[in-house]
């Protein structure tokens, strides 16, 4: 028996007020309808995509998914969109359709559902709402059993009294989907084929119409605008926040994280408040975000080894952080930073290409690109690698246990041997041999007897 999937997402979204088509808003940093393929994915069904608004934006967007496009020219009623899919739809199982802006139904959900159509060839997602304005009601027969969906605009006043309505997702028997969706008719006054008929039409055929009550709300919530997409961001968040908690992470406020990708801890993580994670990030054991940090871009990975300190206010775009490291507070890692054990880089100290040695320090005000440096080096302050020259980027080198006096400059390609000394506020263009001190800048005169000019 196979397991058809019909995601519905060809509609305008006009009240997004956007020109990105709906359904590739982002929620946790992924478009809404990402969420829907990996629940539907999960399900291991063929599925199908209608689309029509934003068609070829949306159809770029997945060219890598194994997805069979339907188009729907005009949007005619969420019933007039299956009807599309159904030509690609085999009749020998259980179609399932799901809407391309209700990202966050649960797998288990689903399941349920499935469960529901296999006995009863038919079942709908309800929810119970405390407004349930703008939904089509479910109308319940006196021993409880459904007999219809009426939208809001062909209600009577009772039935817009009732407050379980229809999620729009349902499940049903392929070859009772074929036999009724003909059926369908637009007499309403949408003036749409509204998929909903089919509930009134199989009950006349003689079937029980299944039913499940959603048990939160957010599980069937659509977005319909930009306070919809908000409310379903901070739903997907806290979510997250709470899978992480399970797997061990002490998560400070759960309402002050933000994860736009994977994020994968060891046991006791410890995440302050007010911390972005992007991308894919990997936190070791013990590892420790102070506030207000950003940790990963999206596409990029970063790792952060065994007991290592973030402090606040820290950016990571790119980096692999060894065990044991301090890094910030002020701190900025871009794309190809390395740092060995017990590496220390301390505030206003940006890093890029940079492979910093165990035990070496470079703690405060900082630049080093493109650089190779080796173990307990220590960086005085304000010490700048002047890898660039407008054009090129050139490499440094620095030796194990080379001490670099505060105001450097070191202008690269250069090496610096192990164990050199450079003197503070030297500007290095030659290289240093292993040991020997370097002192590169004008001697201090002292004019004895200068007097300062003075006022008026
Ligand atoms: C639909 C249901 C209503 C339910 C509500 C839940 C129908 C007739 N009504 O109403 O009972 O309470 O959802 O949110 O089914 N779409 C298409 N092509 C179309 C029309 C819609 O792809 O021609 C897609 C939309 O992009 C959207 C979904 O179907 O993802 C639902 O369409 P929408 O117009 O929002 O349906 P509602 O009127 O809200
Ligand atoms: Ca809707």
């Amino acid at each position: 028996m196979s397991l058809e999937i019909i995601i519905l997402a060809a509609g305008q979204g006009t009240r997004m007020k956007s020109a990105l088509p709906k359904v590739l808003h982002p929620i946790a940093g992924r478009p809404m309808l990402a969420h829907v393929l990996d629940t539907a994915k999960s399900l291991q069904g063929n599925i199908s995509v209608v689309v029509g608004h934003g068609a070829e934006k949306v159809q770029q967007t997945f060219s890598a998914e194994n997805i069979n496009w339907v188009q729907q020219e005009q949007q005619r009623g969420t019933g007039h969109a299956v009807m599309q899919a159904m030509p690609g739809i085999l009749s020998n199982g259980i179609t399932l359709v799901l809407y391309g802006d209700v990202p966050l139904t649960q797998k288990e959900t689903l399941e349920k559902l499935l469960k529901s159509a296999e006995k009863s060839s038919l079942a709908i997602l309800t929810v119970s709402l405390a407004n349930p304005k703008g939904y089509g009601r479910i109308i319940r027969d006196a021993t409880g059993k459904v007999c219809s969906i009426v939208e809001e605009k062909d209600a009577t006043d009772s039935e817009r009294a009732i407050r379980e309505v229809n999620t729009g997702i349902i499940a049903i028997n392929t070859s009772l989907l074929h036999k009724l969706l003909p059926k369908i008719s637009d007499k309403n006054a949408q003036g749409e084929y509204y998929l909903t008929d089919i509930i009134k039409l199989a009950v006349v055929d003689g079937v029980e119409v299944g039913s499940l009550c959603a048990e939160s709300e957010t599980e069937v919530q659509g977005v319909n605008d930009k306070i919809q997409l908000q409310q379903l961001e901070r739903a997907c968040q806290l979510r997250q926040a709470e899978e992480l908690m399970r797997q061990g992470a002490t998560i400070l406020d759960s309402l002050r994280i933000d994860i736009r990708g994977n994020v994968q801890v060891g046991r006791d993580v410890s995440i302050d408040i007010n911390c972005l994670f992007q991308g894919n990030v990997v936190l070791g054991d013990g590892v420790s975000i102070g506030p207000n940090c950003v940790i990963g871009e999206p596409g990029h990975k970063v790792v952060i080894g065994n007991h290592s300190e973030i402090r606040a206010n820290t950016i990571i775009e790119d980096a692999v952080i060894g065990e044991s490291c301090v890094v910030g507070p002020f701190a900025r890692l871009r794309p190809g930073t390395f740092l060995h054990a017990r590496a220390r880089i301390g505030n206003f100290v940006e890093t890029k290409k940079a492979d910093i040695g165990e035990g070496s320090k470079v703690n405060h005000l900082t630049y080093i690109g493109d650089t190779r440096m080796g173990r307990d080096v220590n960086i005085g302050a304000g010490t700048i690698t002047c890898n660039y020259d407008g054009v090129n980027k050139f490499e440094t080198v620095i030796g194990d246990r080379a001490f670099i006096g505060s105001n450097t400059s070191i202008v690269a390609p250069v090496k610096i041997g192990e164990e050199a000394t450079i003197a503070a506020g030297s500007t290095v263009n030659q290289d240093v041999a292993n040991g020997e001190l370097a002192v590169a800048r004008s001697r201090q005169k002292n004019i004895e007897g200068w007097e300062r000019p003075k006022k008026g």
